[in-house]
C-alpha cells in the first residue's frame, strides 16, 4: 500500500479514553444486568441530563423562520457579539470590550483549538490534573510542547513550580472551575497566575466552560475582567444552558491582534458559526431573566447531587476527597485502597477495574495527565440522586 504523507500531528491525536469507557459500558451493561438485576451507574460522562431551556429553542425556530440562513459574518454575527458584550458585563464584570475583541466559535472546543493553534509548535504549560481533551487533542494537533505542573494534593498552587515551568513558555492553560477536580480558582489565584504569565511574556488561555456551575454562593472570577493584553478567555453555551449539541461558544481577548489573526478566521475557522444558531445564542445570553432562572434551577440540582455524593464519599475511611466548588466532578484519591505492590499500568486501572466489576463506570486518573494517577473521576452530570446513592452503597461494600 502507498504510504501517503499525512500530517504527523494528526497521527498523534488520540481518541478520548472516556469514549472507550462509554463503549465498554455499553457492551458490558446488559450482561451485568442479566447477572445481578442491577443497572450500571454512569459516573463517566460529561453530558448533562437537563434539556435546553425552552426560550432558547423558540429563538432558534424563530431565527430559521426569520430567514437567518445565509453565510454568517466572519468572526461572528453582530447580534451574538452584542449579547456576549452584555453578558461579559453582567456576568463576568468585564468592561471596556467591543466586538473586535470577540470571535464566535463552534463550542468551547473550537475556541480552545484556535487558541492553541496560535502557539503551534511552542512551549505550553498547564496544571495537572488537566482536562483530557487538551492532552489527547489540542496538544498533539498543535504540536505543543506541553509541560504539566502538578497541583498540590488539596489542589492548591505551588507558585514556585509554576514560575519555573513558565520559563520560555508561550502560553499557560488554566481551566476554572476545573475538570476533573471541580476546583474553582479564587480571584487571588487567577490574578497571580495571570501575573506570572505576564512576567514570562506568556499568554493565559483561560477555559471557562463551567463558569455558571458554581456552588455555595461562590462566584467564578474571569481573567477577562483584568485589563491585561495577554489573556484569551474561552467560553461555551454547552454547560451553562445544557446546549452540548448546539456547538456554540466564543473567545474573548483584549489583544486585538488575535481576532485579526483568527478572522483570517474565515479560513482558519469553518467560515463562521451557523447563522440562525448565533441568533438563538444571542437570545440565550440577552434574556437575563430567563437565563438566570434556568441556570439557578440546574445549579441547585447539581449542588444537591454534589452534597449527597460528598457525604457518601467522606463516610468511607481512607478516601481522600476535596469538595468541588464548581463543575460536576469529584476527583478522589484512592491510594489508601491500592496495595503497595501494584505498580505501573496495572496500578493506573486498579480502582477503575474494581468499580467497573461492581457496575460503576468512572474515569481513571491517568486520563488527566502524569500525576494523580491514583485518583478517579466521577461525574454527577447525568446521575439522579437515587443513582448516586446506589453507586455509594456499592462503593461502601467494596471499600469499607
Ligand atoms: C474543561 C472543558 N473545557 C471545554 C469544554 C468544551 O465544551 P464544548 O466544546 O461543548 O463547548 C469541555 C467539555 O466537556 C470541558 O470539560
Amino acid at each position: 500500500m502507498t504510504a501517503y504523507k499525512f500530517s504527523d500531528n494528526l497521527h498523534n491525536l488520540r481518541m478520548s479514553p472516556i469514549v472507550s469507557i462509554s463503549e465498554e459500558v455499553r457492551k458490558k451493561a446488559p450482561d451485568f444486568k442479566a447477572k445481578t438485576g442491577k443497572d450500571f451507574i454512569l459516573f463517566q460522562r460529561g453530558e448533562i441530563d437537563f434539556q435546553t431551556p425552552q426560550y432558547i429553542k423558540e429563538a432558534a425556530k424563530k431565527a430559521i423562520d426569520g430567514g437567518f440562513t445565509k453565510y454568517p459574518k466572519s468572526g461572528g454575527e453582530d447580534v451574538f457579539k452584542d449579547a456576549i458584550l452584555f453578558k461579559l458585563q453582567y456576568f463576568n464584570n468585564a468592561t471596556g470590550l467591543d466586538k473586535e475583541n470577540i470571535v464566535c466559535t463552534y463550542g468551547g472546543q473550537e475556541a480552545l483549538e484556535l487558541s492553541f493553534k496560535l502557539f503551534e509548535g511552542k512551549k505550553g504549560v498547564g496544571f495537572a490534573p488537566c482536562w483530557s481533551c487538551v492532552l489527547e487533542n489540542f496538544v498533539p494537533y498543535c504540536a505543543t510542547n506541553f509541560h504539566q505542573v502538578p497541583l498540590e494534593s488539596d489542589f492548591s498552587i505551588d507558585y514556585d513550580k509554576l514560575d519555573k515551568a513558565l520559563e520560555g513558555a508561550a502560553f499557560f492553560y488554566l481551566n476554572t472551575p476545573q475538570n476533573p477536580t471541580g476546583k474553582l480558582f479564587s480571584k487571588e489565584e487567577v490574578i497571580k497566575v495571570a501575573e506570572l504569565c505576564l512576567k514570562h511574556g506568556a499568554f493565559l488561555i483561560s477555559d471557562e466552560a463551567y463558569e455558571a456551575i458554581v456552588f455555595d454562593n461562590k462566584k467564578h472570577f474571569s481573567p477577562t475582567s483584568l485589563e491585561y493584553d495577554n489573556i484569551i478567555s474561552t467560553f461555551t453555551l454547552s454547560k451553562t444552558y445544557a446546549m452540548t449539541g448546539w456547538r456554540l461558544g466564543y473567545l474573548v481577548t483584549r489583544n486585538k491582534e488575535i481576532p485579526k489573526l483568527l478572522k483570517l478566521g474565515n479560513y482558519t475557522q469553518t467560515a463562521g458559526v451557523t447563522t440562525f444558531l448565533q441568533h438563538a445564542a444571542a437570545e440565550a445570553l440577552k434574556n437575563k431573566e430567563e437565563s438566570e432562572k434556568a441556570i439557578a434551577q440546574m445549579v441547585a440540582e447539581f449542588e444537591k447531587r454534589r452534597d449527597v455524593f460528598y457525604n457518601g464519599l467522606t463516610s468511607i475511611a481512607g478516601m481522600k476527597v476535596t469538595k468541588p466548588s464548581g463543575g460536576f466532578y469529584f476527583f478522589p484519591d484512592f491510594s489508601a485502597f491500592i496495595p503497595n505492590n501494584i505498580n505501573g499500568e496495572e496500578r493506573k486501572h486498579y480502582i477503575y477495574d474494581i468499580l467497573f466489576n461492581e457496575g460503576i463506570a468512572s474515569v481513571y486518573g491517568s486520563c488527566f495527565g502524569n500525576y494523580f494517577t491514583d485518583n478517579v473521576r466521577f461525574s454527577f452530570s447525568t446521575t439522579p440522586i437515587s443513582a448516586i446513592e446506589e453507586g455509594l452503597e456499592r462503593m461502601k461494600k467494596i471499600f469499607v
